[in-house]
């Protein structure tokens, strides 16, 4: 008998309940008697979030301090795998100092609309992008012998009634575009942890689902670690533990206890299946036990976040007026120039140990820089801050302008209501390009900016969210001694409204359509040859690249690409080689090319390099609704070799011998195969429903927990929880009123009594928004009971 199966003989069914779910907010229950230690969690992903005291909820207090990498979305602009790897491994060194032993990231959902507000924390438009960042990630995070928690699993794809919603998906943009990155982590990092995500998929709730977590994620990826619940997201707890949830986080102050006791005895719920999750919880405290708190040197994490900072700003424009000469004549303007809007809001929300600032970098440079702020980061007109930094712009030969999303534009809880910069900067922008027409953008944000400004202003360079320490590598771009290579992780279009999903996005609070399937960012807009404004992998240098001699090895199993990249510019540079693959068979509907390899060369002046790229043949792969898994079409297929989704340099035919000859053509979904605008109808048919079912769905008379705030603050009951919330919420958040009101309508019963009344006392509420006045205030009043393992 292995330790662990000896535990579970000497547990009581008492504490093993104790040990599926959260003693606090941030750790396991310990069981001293048998030595059995906490896991202790913390956020995630870009740098550490933890509490000093772990029983507080969320945000009542400021975590420790710990390095601010820049976030998902900008490290995903540096193509470089290894980047991320050694990321990971800090992020595992401070996890160890912090005696943290899980750490929740990375967070692989996929960007289906710019829209969301937590886009930041996610890499790509791209599954394969996103799969092979999270993946590294894991490896270099478990490399410390410190857990990743890969989330959110799956499909949240926005941030508005999240804890609501059921994403209306097809099997094939299900398996191929929102489940695919999670596959590739699973499969190749093996991570000790999975997070589920708050929302339903396909009907049934990201916990409490069989499909997912069992079938999926443990029988076929061969997953072995625990399934952690979002923060608050698990429903029905025994539901959720029959389908594989192992671990409820966090502590439901017994409420679920009770409930996963009495189940147990009663009968409802197998012996077997709680000694599973907890033997899977064991493994890992078991795992972590030796663990020792090791000191790491800050200033190596601060030169890492320097380093990928430089690998990943994109430079969207330049017409030559880059890079500027330190003796040139400037000024710099912008509020966001010495206060820059490194990283988002929310539960990922680093306390960094340091923050560099890029006026402060660049007077490093040149001792005498005039500044002016021209606008407030917290919004609103400001003529005096404008009329200063205009006329000085009137008498400057160039002007360098520091434009972006602010700290309460992008954040976890609400996505976005437009994709504008705010309107005192872009009234700035305008005044300013009426008298100089040598301005240069420094753009600052983690989500996808409307840039259609960039007729004013001469350059536009990206440095995305920076972190702590990316601000010396704006000054060093700015005036040369650095060039830009990151490349876009997501396609910026020309304006939000030609975005696929645009007509159904966020959706309702009970349901969000996907009509647009497997077409997700430049999957859609190079399917169908819609104009865009930065197509998906584009960046450009201050060096130019020449791709040559490429060729093309192809075995049984794999096919390798090689070319060579040579600097023909000026200036040491770096160039990413990305390789798109073509159907060109198409028995079933295809999006015209997708990305399945990468490689990024840096490169000295006339330096050239030869890059492998090698792609395996299973990567030609598409989900067969049919068979029921990933299959290759056998046929012709294109290799598309280039430096963006839309600068294709070389184009190979080859023919591909793949597990599936000849899939018949599929009738039912055929509107796919040709139109680029697809009906609610196409889509009805293609999930197979007979009905959709709508959006908002009226369940007066029939809250419960799941019930959001939006749907009954017009109510006696709701308007009361409406306040509390609102109360609640503005503690925190700095969001603008209209982004904050979406987020409290998006609040449920069951979050909502995760900070203050308990679930107990939220059931009374639902009792009285049913009309069950007394019953339900008299359940609202009664203080707790007693409860399991002292979590009362
Ligand atoms: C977020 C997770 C996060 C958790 C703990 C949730 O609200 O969705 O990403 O890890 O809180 O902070």
């Amino acid at each position: 008998m292995d330790k662990i199966d000896e535990l579970i003989t000497q547990l009581t069914l008492e504490e093993k309940v104790g040990l599926l779910s959260g003693k606090n907010a941030w750790e396991t229950l310990s069981i001293e008697r048998l030595e059995i230690p906490s896991i202790h969690m913390s956020d995630g992903p870009h740098g550490l979030r933890t509490l000093a005291d772990s029983v507080s909820a969320m945000d009542e207090q400021e975590a420790i301090q710990a390095t601010c990498f820049p976030p998902e979305s900008t490290i995903a602009c540096s193509f470089d795998r290894d980047l991320v790897n050694k990321m990971g491994i800090a992020i595992g060194e401070e996890a160890l100092k912090n005696k943290v032993h899980i750490v929740l990231g990375p967070g692989v959902n996929i960007k289906r609309s710019p829209r969301c507000g937590r886009n930041f924390e996610y890499y790509s438009e791209d599954p394969y992008l996103a799969g092979e960042y999270g993946a590294a990630f894991v490896n270099g995070l478990q490399s410390k012998n410190v857990g990743a928690c890969v989330k959110h699993f799956a499909c949240n794809s926005q941030e508005n009634y999240r804890f609501s919603t059921n994403a209306l998906v097809d099997e094939r943009a299900l398996h191929e575009i929102y489940l695919e990155a999670f596959r590739k982590v699973v499969t190749s990092a093996k991570p000790w942890s999975i997070m589920g995500s708050y929302n339903k998929i396909n009907g049934v709730y990201g916990c409490e689902n069989a499909e997912l977590l069992h079938h999926l994620l443990r029988e076929t990826w061969g997953f072995d670690g625990i399934v952690i619940s979002d923060w608050g997201a698990t429903n029905e707890r025994v539901l959720a533990l029959k389908a594989g949830l192992d671990l409820e986080m966090p502590s439901s102050h017994s409420y679920n206890d009770e409930k996963v006791y009495h189940a147990m005895n009663k009968g409802e719920v197998d012996g077997i299946c709680i000694d599973e999750s907890v033997c899977r919880i064991l493994k890992i405290a078991e795992k972590i036990q030796d663990n020792e708190a090791t000191d790491y040197q800050e200033i190596f994490h601060h030169e890492l976040a320097y380093e990928i900072a430089k690998e990943s700003f994109v430079l969207l424009k330049n017409d030559g007026i880059l890079p500027l000469n330190i003796q040139d004549d400037f000024i710099v303007i912008g509020e966001l120039a010495r206060n820059p809007h490194i990283q988002g809001g929310g539960s990922s929300k680093v306390n960094p140990v340091y923050v560099n600032n890029p006026l402060y970098e660049m007077k490093k440079l040149k001792d005498r820089i005039a500044f002016y702020p021209g606008y407030s980061d917290k919004g609103g007109e400001q003529e005096e801050l404008m009329g200063q930094a205009v006329n000085a712009a009137k008498n400057a030969k160039n002007v360098i302008l520091f434009l972006g999303l602010t700290d309460a534009l992008e954040s976890e809880g609400a996505d976005r209501k437009t994709l504008d910069l705010p309107h005192n900067q872009l009234a700035l922008l305008d005044a300013i390009s009426r008298l100089n027409r040598n301005i240069i953008v420094v753009l600052q944000g983690g989500g996808v900016i409307n840039c259609d400004f960039e007729n004013k202003c001469r350059a536009i360079l990206h440095t995305l969210l920076m972190g702590q320490a990316g601000a010396k590598a704006v000054a060093e771009m700015l005036f040369g001694e650095v060039s830009p290579g990151g490349k876009l992780a997501e396609t910026y279009p020309l304006k939000l409204a030609d975005t696929p999903c645009f007509n159904y996005y966020p959706g309702g609070a009970h349901n969000a359509y996907y009509p647009e399937s497997i077409f997700v960012g430049y999957r859609y807009y190079d399917s169908f040859a819609k104009p865009v404004r930065y197509p998906f992998g584009y960046g450009l240098s201050y060096t130019t690249f020449d791709l040559g001699t490429e060729s093309i090895l192809q075995t049984k199993n794999a096919i390798t690409v090689r070319c060579s990249v040579t600097n023909t510019g000026k200036y040491a540079g770096s160039e990413v080689v990305q390789v798109y693959v073509r159907n060109k068979s198409k028995k079933d509907f295809y999006a015209y090319q997708e990305l399945k390899g990468f490689e990024k060369v840096h490169l000295k002046r006339d330096e050239t390099k030869m890059v492998n790229i090698n792609i395996p043949i299973s990567e030609f792969k598409y989900y067969d609704t049919r068979t029921k898994r990933f299959e290759v079409e056998s046929g012709t297929y294109e290799i598309a070799i280039g430096t963006s989704s839309r600068a294709i340099h070389r184009v190979f035919p080859i023919v591909i011998y793949g597990t599936i000859n000849k899939p018949t053509p599929d009738n039912i979904r055929s509107c796919y195969y040709t139109k680029s605008a697809f009906s609610l109808e196409d889509y009805r048919r293609l999930l197979g429903l007979i009905e959709l079912p709508p959006e908002v769905e009226d369940h007066s008379k029939n809250y419960d927990l799941n019930t959001t705030i939006g749907e009954i603050k017009n109510t006696f009951v709701g308007k009361q929880i409406y306040k509390m919330a609102k109360d609640e919420v503005k503690k925190t958040s700095i969001m603008p009123p209209e982004i904050l009101e979406s987020m409290i309508d998006s609040i449920t019963l069951r979050m909502a009594a995760l900070s203050g009344t308990s679930m107990s006392q939220m059931e009374g509420v639902v009792m009285m928004l049913n009309g069950r006045m007394i019953k339900g205030y008299q359940k609202f009043k009664k203080p707790e009971g007693v409860s399991l393992n002292g979590k009362a």
